[in-house]
Parts: C-alpha cells; structure tokens; sequence
C-alpha cells in the first residue's frame, strides 16, 4: 500500500493513499467538527462544518471527502476555516428551535457541542421557520423534524446499513425534509424498528420512544450486551439508569447487526413483579425465608419431584 506524507497544523503524518484529510488529522488527535460524517456511511459532503484550509487552493474544501495527496498543507483552525464553521452553525440555527433545556439529546448533541465551542449563542439571520408536528405515529421513534439539520445520516443508515429505504429527502430548497414515503408519517412506512436511524442522528430528531424522559445522555449508562432471543446474536446497548434498566439502544451504523423486535421488546421481564424470586423455604416457625438456590435445589423433596417429572 502505498502512503502519503502531509503536514496538518505544522505536523507531519503518514497516511494510506486515498485516506481523506479527516482521516489523517484523526491519526493526529485533531478534531474536526463533523455532521453528515459517519465512517460506516457513504460519503455525501453535505453539510460543510467540516471545512478546512489547504495551502494553494482556491476554496475551503470539505475535509471528510478530501484525498490527501502528497506535501499538502492543511490548517484545520485557521481564522477563516472558524469564521466559515461559525456561518454554518449560525445559518442551521436560523431554523431551528432552541429547545436545548427540554431536548432528550442535550448533552449529546453535536449542534449543542459545536454551538459551545464555536461561541454561536443564536442565529443573526432573521427568517422563515419550520413548524412540523412531532411524528409519534412509529411505535420505537418519536421524529421532531423542527430539530432536523438535514445530514441525511438517517436515509444512509437505513438503506446502506437495514436495506430499508423507510426514509429518504423529499421536496426541495426551504421545503426539504426527511420524509417516509408520499410524506406518510413513519407508522406508515416499511420501517422495521432497527433504531439504527436514531443512533446516527446527531441532534434531537430523532428519538427513542422508550428512552424517552428517562435520562438524558450524562444520566445513563450504556452496557454492551449481545441478545440471546436467537442464534443471531445481535449486539446493542443496554441503558440503566441507578442499575435499573431502561431500554435498548441499536450501536453504530454497521456495529454488529441491526437491533430486531425481540431484542427491543423482550425487556419486560427484567423488573417484572411476576419474576421468579429467589426461594423460599419455611423456618420453624413457619415463616417463609429466602434460601439460595444452591440449598433449595439440593433438598431432598425438590430432588425427588424432578426426578419424577425427568421419569
Ligand atoms: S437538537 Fe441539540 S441544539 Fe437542538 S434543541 Fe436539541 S440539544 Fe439543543
Ligand atoms: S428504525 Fe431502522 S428501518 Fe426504521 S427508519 Fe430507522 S433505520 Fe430505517
Ligand atoms: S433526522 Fe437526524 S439523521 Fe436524519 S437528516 Fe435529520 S438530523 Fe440527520
Ligand atoms: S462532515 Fe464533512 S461535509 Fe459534513
């Protein structure tokens, strides 16, 4: 495999050919700020926060489809590479509700994280906004198209990764959105419940019904498990909250296979009241007192019924 030798902020880096200048910054632990980007995903180059400067061209090029090639010079913070980064973030917030203090993504929102760090408080453009209503008709997903900055990580996830094709953009300019089918709500669509859509999502668009109000992404702890409903074994994460669980939550885009039903609902056991607890077995007094299985199980009598129900 042949490499290629850049310098990205002063510093010299080795990267496979065909790596983009995202890729090659990464290797150096800069980070560039990124939304339509998803390293599992086809590359569109759609939303531009990723921009940075490159010594001798004429415009600011998109780092995440960018090939590096051989001595170029990259600034990934220069002044103009933040002022364009700041446009962009200024323009998305022109069309968007600032909903941060009740949003279920804050916290994890990479709108909110560029915001901080790119000190954009609000938009400076005064225009048009939308006024979707929530789509609540999916029984997994509560859509919230208002929040909705148009990366298209949602269409991608769903036919590259499920091969679904639930969601696609539809309409153009202003009007554009991420639609089901003929503009159906979601309910309506050949959605399968992966959730797949609602991992990749970078801001509140998308959300888990069942997570939802539960905990925001700093209140949970994630716990990778792989199911055992079937011979499948898909792997996802497990949410709890103080040890309880909360729900499931599908990985990455292409982290094991996408998430299915009886993964999703088959939860209810784990705090169910009508659980098997542990035995109880009758003190002198008549009292009933917990045992551990290891002592129940070994009396004589529950040996006997077993082996006669074995018989
Ligand atoms: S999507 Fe992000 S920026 Fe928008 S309201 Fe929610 S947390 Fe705030
Ligand atoms: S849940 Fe899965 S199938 Fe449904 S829209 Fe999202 S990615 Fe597509
Ligand atoms: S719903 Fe989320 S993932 Fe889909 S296009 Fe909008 S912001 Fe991107
Ligand atoms: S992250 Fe590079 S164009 Fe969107």
């Amino acid at each position: 495999m042949s490499m290629v030798t850049l310098t990205i902020n002063g510093q010299k880096v080795t990267v496979p050919e065909g790596s983009t200048v995202l890729e090659a910054a990464e290797k150096l632990g800069i980070s560039i700020p990124t939304f339509c980007h998803d390293p599992n995903l086809t590359k569109p180059g759609a939303c531009r926060i990723c921009v940075v400067e490159v010594q001798g061209a004429r415009n600011l090029p998109a780092s995440c489809v960018t090939p590096v090639t051989g001595g170029m010079v990259v600034e990934t913070h220069s002044a103009a590479v933040l002022e364009a980064r700041r446009t962009i973030l200024d323009l998305i917030l022109a069309n968007h509700p600032l909903d941060c203090l009740t949003c279920e993504k804050s916290g994890a929102c990479k709108l909110q994280e560029y915001a901080y760090e790119y000190g954009v408080a609000g938009t400076t453009f005064d225009g048009e906004r939308h006024d979707y209503p929530l789509d609540d008709s999916n029984p997994y997903i509560v859509r919230d198209m208002n929040k909705c900055i148009l990366c298209g990580k949602c269409v991608r996830a769903c036919t590259e990764i499920k091969g679904q094709h639930a969601v696609d953009f539809a309409r153009r300019g202003f009007e554009t959105k991420v639609s089901a089918p003929l503009d159906n709500p979601l309910g309506e669509s050949e959605c399968v419940f992966c959730n797949n859509c609602v991992t990749v999502c970078p801001v509140g668009a998308l959300s888990d019904k069942q997570l939802l109000g539960k905990g925001r992404a700093f209140e949970v702890e994630k716990e990778p498990v792989t199911c055992t409903f079937c011979d499948a074994g898909c792997e996802f994460d497990v949410v709890k909250r103080k040890g309880k669980v909360l729900g499931v939550a599908a990985k990455a885009a292409a982290v094991g296979r996408p998430l299915c039903l009886k993964g999703r609902l088959g939860l209810d056991f784990i705090h169910n009241p009508g659980r098997v607890n542990p035995p109880l077995m009758k003190d002198d007094n008549g009292q009933w007192v917990e045992t551990p299985w290891e002592a129940a199980l070994g009396l004589s009598e529950v040996v006997a019924k077993l082996a006669r129900l074995k018989d």
